[in-house]
C-alpha cells in the first residue's frame, strides 16, 4: 500500500526535528504539504490519509533537502505571512519578524488620524508600510531602502496587496531622498542592530540566507543608524510627530541615551510580549513645555 500525505508530513516533522523545535518543525511542514499540494490546512485535514502522489514526491525531496540545509521555509516558497497579509520574499529582504508586528499594532493603536506622512526607513519586505496603509487607507506613506533590489521586492508587495506607498532608494548615513522642508508626522525604523561580533550565535537560517546589509551594524558602532534616524528626525519630524524604533533588546538604554543627547523628548522603552525591550519612541517637542 502506498504511503499516506499524513506519514509524509509526519516523516518530514521528524526529520525537521534535528534543527528545529517540535513546534517549529510541525508549522514548517504543515507549510511545506500545503506548498506541494497545493491545499489549504483545512483540506489537509480532510485529505491527510489519501496516498501521497507519486508526480509530487520529488519536489517534497528537494524542499526537504533545503529545509535540512537550513534555508528558511519563506525563501523556499518564496512568501512569508506579516500581519495578516502575504509579502513575497527572497534572499534580499529580512523575512517579515513577529516582534515587527508589534511595531505596527503600536503605531495603529496610538495614531488614529484619518491623514498623516509618515515615513518608514531601511523598509525590506516592505511589511511596515503596506501593513500600515492597509489599516490607515488615507495615510500618505513613503518607504526608503539602501537596497535596490530590495525596493523592487518592496513595491512588487505593495502591488500585490493594493496599497500606494511612494518607495525612495536612500542610505540613512547620507540621506539626499528629501529637502529639508519635507516633514513626516511618524518616522519608524527597524535598521539593521545586530553587532558583527554576534554572528558566531546565530542560526544557520539567518547567518547562512538573511541579507547581512539588513541584519548587522558594525561592531565599532552598533547604534550608528539610529544616530542617523534621530539626526533625520530632527529636521524631518513635524513637532507633534513620533519616531519609532525596533531595537536589541540589549540597547535599550543605550538608544534612549542616544536620543536624548539628539534633544529628542519623552522617550519611552517598550517591551515586547515576551516582556523584551523591542521598540524606543520618542517626539521631538516636550509635552511639558508650551
Ligand atoms: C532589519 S531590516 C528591516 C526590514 C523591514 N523593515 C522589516 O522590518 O522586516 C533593515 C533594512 O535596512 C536596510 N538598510 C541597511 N543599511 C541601510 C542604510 N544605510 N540606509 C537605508 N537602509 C538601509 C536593509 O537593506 C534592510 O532592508
Amino acid at each position: 500500500m502506498s504511503e499516506t500525505i499524513n506519514s509524509y508530513f509526519n516523516q518530514l516533522v521528524n526529520n525537521l526535528k534535528t534543527i528545529y523545535s517540535d513546534r517549529e518543525s510541525e508549522s514548517i511542514a504543515f507549510l511545506v504539504i500545503e506548498y506541494v499540494l497545493n491545499y489549504s490546512k483545512f483540506s489537509y485535514s480532510e485529505n491527510r490519509s489519501q496516498s501521497f502522489p507519486e508526480t509530487k514526491k520529488e519536489i517534497l525531496k528537494s524542499i526537504e533537502i533545503r529545509l535540512l540545509n537550513s534555508e528558511p521555509i519563506q525563501y523556499i516558497i518564496g512568501e512569508a505571512d506579516f500581519f495578516g497579509l502575504k509579502f513575497k520574499v527572497d534572499n534580499n529582504v529580512l523575512i517579515p519578524r513577529q516582534e515587527t508586528e508589534e511595531l505596527v499594532q503600536l503605531i495603529l493603536t496610538e495614531n488614529n488620524a484619518e491623514k498623516l506622512k509618515l515615513l518608514d526607513i531601511g523598509t525590506g519586505s516592505g511589511s511596515i508600510p503596506v501593513s500600515l496603509k492597509k489599516n490607515r487607507n488615507n495615510w500618505d506613506i513613503y518607504a526608503t531602502d539602501i537596497s535596490s533590489a530590495a525596493l523592487i521586492i518592496a513595491t512588487e508587495n505593495a502591488k500585490e496587496n493594493n496599497t500606494e506607498i511612494t518607495f525612495l532608494q536612500d542610505d540613512i548615513c547620507n540621506s539626499v531622498a528629501f529637502n529639508s522642508d519635507k516633514k513626516f508626522d511618524i518616522i519608524v525604523s527597524n535598521p539593521p542592530y545586530i553587532p558583527r561580533m554576534e554572528i558566531d550565535k546565530m542560526h544557520n537560517n539567518v547567518k547562512n540566507f538573511e541579507p547581512h546589509l539588513a541584519l548587522f551594524s558594525p561592531d565599532d558602532n552598533p547604534l550608528i543608524f539610529y544616530q542617523h534616524i534621530a539626526e533625520f528626525s530632527q529636521t524631518h519630524l513635524n513637532k507633534n510627530g513620533t519616531l519609532y524604533v525596533e531595537i536589541h533588546e540589549k540597547f535599550a538604554n543605550e538608544v534612549s541615551e542616544l536620543f536624548k543627547n539628539k534633544e529628542l523628548k519623552n522617550i519611552n522603552i517598550i517591551n515586547d510580549i515576551n516582556e523584551k525591550a523591542r521598540i524606543v519612541k520618542a517626539t521631538i517637542k516636550s509635552f511639558l513645555s508650551c
